[in-house]
């Protein structure tokens, strides 16, 4: 389900006019939709209702309260990476019993934290790591429960900096040498193997890999269940969303056309070849969405400060810069813009570059991209960015966090503030 449609002239995030909305609380300005994020919660919940489950939210993704309070009453549990994480569930009224513990890096306050808290496990990507659990859960005087991140080494298909699943990334323990360090990890003092976890990457847009993944390590999960009583199978996350076309095709869970021609992919299908090969494994099934909970649900909206007409280029320059959405500058990743003002039916397009303030070339949002023609002053949406949008925002050049807005209906909640500028000096000392 996708909430951004334009009525009566403007672009609208549910019942809300989105060029109202930035009059009101200024841009850049983040917007998620409340329906799409519960939608897409509640599809996946359904989708694998078969299998005893917990669906952990990524919440790297998206970490706002809100959202995590929205999550949170639906039941969902939370893949944490940080002791800040951690807190931030707390806060939003999630349960620790519910939270898995991921990263390679986890230090003493963090585990000491989540030891006191009671989380569900620690998915353990290392065995120096396990190791210092065990010590750590020593002095403590508890029992901590964990799982193994296994590397199976499938090529999950996906940008190389969001791909996590084999040999020569950096996350997990090598499926070569998996079975020696489950038999290591049982035998030290203070830990509980409850589980097994794997994760092969971010923005996978077909289930094929899954698939591989699955039917390679199904049989070490039988195993490891046979020998040591571990409850759960983790499958991580990595559904992909769609970036183009998103507004056109109305469903973010349909991939646009895929220029091979092949069958897209939806959660539907992803949880039709999932399910038979998890189920008969008898064990409770943890996912790790993150990108697909959130992704589609949200934009970023941003006003137009100056057209620059070069021999070369025309240039949108905009009020948003890299500090606040860093994705198309890290990864090269493509967010379909819409102007907030609906274009008319054959209006004019232009090829133009949108560029934000910041100064850096990879300070941009689109290039040689054909949109609708807009004016100095008028507003567009980036869309799909509810995602790895602001929680990877920085106040780079001084430029201070945009506000958050999450949309009930007819109903905008402000959910951030925008940061001020004392906000942003805050903490900065002169000597003296
Ligand atoms: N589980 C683990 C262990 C992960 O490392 C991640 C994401 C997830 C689950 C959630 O993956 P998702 O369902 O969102 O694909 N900043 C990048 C994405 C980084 C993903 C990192 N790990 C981007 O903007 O594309």
């Amino acid at each position: 389900m996708h909430s951004f449609h334009y009525q009566d002239g403007t672009l609208h995030c549910e019942g809300i006019d989105l060029r109202a909305l930035a009059e009101e609380h200024g841009t850049p300005l983040y917007v998620y939709s409340q329906a799409t994020i519960l939608d897409h919660f509640r599809r996946l919940d359904t989708a694998i209702a078969e299998l005893d489950h917990l669906i952990c939210y990524a919440t790297k993704a998206n970490s706002n309260l809100a959202v995590l309070n929205l999550l949170a009453k639906e039941g969902a549990g939370f893949d944490i990476v940080s002791g800040g994480e951690l807190q931030r569930v707390l806060r939003a009224g999630g349960e620790a019993g519910k939270c898995t513990f991921a990263g390679v890096g986890k230090t003493r306050a963090e585990i000491e934290l989540a030891l006191r808290e009671g989380i569900y496990c620690f998915n353990a990507e290392s065995e120096a790591e396990v190791a210092f659990i065990d010590q750590v859960a020593g002095e403590l005087g508890v029992k901590a429960p964990v799982a193994l991140r296994v590397n199976p080494n499938v090529d999950a298909k996906t940008h190389k900096y969001i791909s996590t699943g084999k040999s020569e990334n950096k996350f997990g323990i090598d499926f070569a040498i998996i079975r020696e360090a489950y038999a290591r990890a049982a035998a030290l003092p203070n830990i509980t193997l409850r589980g097994l976890q794997m994760h092969i990457g971010s923005q996978l847009t077909s289930s094929d890999p899954f698939v591989e993944a699955v039917e390679k390590v199904a049989p070490l999960v039988a195993e490891l269940k046979e020998a040591y009583g571990i409850e759960f199978f983790s499958i991580g996350g990595g559904i992909g969303i769609v970036y183009e076309d998103s507004l056109a095709s109305g469903d973010s869970t349909w991939w646009s056309a895929r220029e091979d021609g092949e069958k897209p992919l939806t959660i539907e299908e992803y949880a039709a070849r999932l399910v038979p090969l998890l189920k008969p494994l008898g064990l409770r099934i943890l996912l790790e969405p993150g990108r697909y909970m959130v992704g589609n649900a949200g934009a970023m909206i941003t006003r137009i400060l100056y057209e620059k007409r070069g021999s070369a280029k025309t240039f949108k320059i905009v009020d948003a810069g890299m500090n606040d959405l860093i994705r198309p500058a890290l990864y090269q990743g493509h967010h379909d813009i819409a102007p907030l003002r609906a274009p008319a039916d054959g209006a004019e397009t232009e090829t133009v570059d949108v560029v934000g303030p910041v100064c850096e070339s990879g300070d941009f949002f689109a290039q040689n991209r054909e949109l609708p023609a807009t004016a100095e002053g008028d507003c567009i949406a980036v869309l799909s960015a509810g995602a790895y949008g602001f929680v990877m925002a920085s106040n780079y050049n001084s430029r201070p966090f945009p506000a958050e807005i999450l949309v009930d209906g007819q109903t905008a909640h402000v959910i951030r503030k925008r940061q001020s500028f004392d906000d942003l000096v805050a903490g900065e000392v002169i000597p003296g």
